[in-house]
């Protein structure tokens, strides 16, 4: 995957050395839309998502000299104006009295439907919390990256993951580690634009205006019940069915906001269409959509060349990006290769004063 240009000014020599965290993007099986009131992202339900080996954001941290105000960035552009908001937060929670220098990017595409926030507040997140004098377990730390991002908080773990609304230690856990159950996710990416509404506004919207908002809460208890079992048993065909109907109930509730919202693009149906072609030929393939046009592909490693060739013959898919289920964040002491790839070592916060 492409590496994107970092050039954040190195803050060296003027507090401990940086840090660099790592953290998986994840896909919901069982969506979170609507919010329960709260501070710092409640959900109204409960979702289960899959941690995503391989799509990655970067996050390197360092402290500036005192009496400077934080200084944030995004590569390529992202909503900087919330991640300031975010870092302001995060070092009050976490006792950092330093102002920091953030640099936070991603191996895939922001903002497009592809959970890019999430794994990129839960890369900040850990690489903070390596700043802290006292660091949180990783409860309080998945309560501090939901914050940023709601779904960022199951991002904090690798594998299958519950999210429920509270704030006590147990409102997000590890389901099953990603060992548990070697599936394969293709991404059919369709479009790598920005979309047109984030979840957030999109979340809010469909809450304030949607007569199937009440519907799609009411549904969330069956397809809980459904994908927990199914992760337990590993029955792709049980864990694919309800994924499917989660999603496509999500987005009919969407489409029922006023003004509507809708996130797929033509490609987007040809995918889904093609999904269900191959199950039709025996290949056991189910999907599940974000708020973006992508559509995300889970089925057996067995069958991903197959099931990665359909997509990629769809019309308006540009790649196919292949996954399985990935890890917990991790901190780094160098940049990974990938967001390091085009530049020159000295730029990013090596050799220090
Ligand atoms: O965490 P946010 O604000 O990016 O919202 C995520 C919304 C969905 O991706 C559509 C569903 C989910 O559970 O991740």
């Amino acid at each position: 995957m492409a590496g994107f240009v970092c050039r954040v000014p190195s803050a060296a020599g003027r507090g401990r050395p940086a840090v660099w965290a790592v953290a998986q993007a994840n896909v919901a099986l069982v969506k979170y839309w609507g919010k329960a009131p709260g501070p710092g992202h409640q959900p109204a339900t409960t979702s289960v998502s899959l941690t995503l080996d391989g799509l990655t954001s970067a996050a390197r941290v360092e402290e500036r000299r005192a009496n400077r105000p934080d200084r944030v960035a995004w590569a390529p552009p992202g909503p900087v104006a919330d991640l300031a908001r975010f870092v302001g937060h995060a070092r009050t929670q976490l006792g950092i009295a330093r102002p920091l220098d953030v640099l936070v990017t991603s191996n895939f595409p922001v903002a497009a439907g592809l959970a890019s926030s999430a794994s990129a507040y839960a890369a900040l997140t850990t690489a903070l919390a390596a700043l802290a004098v006292d660091p949180p377990s990783v409860d309080r730390l998945a309560a501090l990256a939901r914050h940023g991002s709601g779904s960022a908080c199951r991002s904090m773990f690798g594998g299958f993951v519950q999210w429920r609304p509270g704030d006590d230690a147990r409102a997000v856990t590890q389901l099953a580690a990603p060992e548990h159950w070697p599936l394969a996710v293709l991404v059919a990416v369709s479009g790598s634009g920005p979309k047109r509404v984030p979840s957030r506004d999109g979340m809010r919207r469909t809450q304030e205006t949607s007569p199937f908002f009440d519907a799609w809460l009411a549904t969330n208890a069956a397809d809980l019940a459904a994908v927990r079992e199914a992760v337990g048993s590993r029955d792709l065909r049980a864990l694919g069915t309800a994924a499917e109907r989660n999603a496509l109930r999500m987005h009919a509730t969407a489409l029922g906001a006023d003004p509507p919202l809708l996130y797929w693009e033509a490609a987007t149906i040809a995918v889904v269409r093609e999904v269900w072609r191959l199950r039709e030929d025996g290949v056991p393939a189910y999907f599940t959509i974000d708020a973006g046009p992508q559509v995300k592909v889970l089925c057996n490693p067995g069958d991903s060349q197959r099931v990665g060739q359909a997509l990629a013959g769809v019309p308006g898919v540009s790649h196919v990006l292949r996954s399985r289920p990935g890890g917990a964040p991790r901190v780094l002491r160098e940049p990974p290769e990938w967001a390091f790839a085009s530049c020159p070592p000295p730029a990013v916060g090596r050799g220090r004063a």
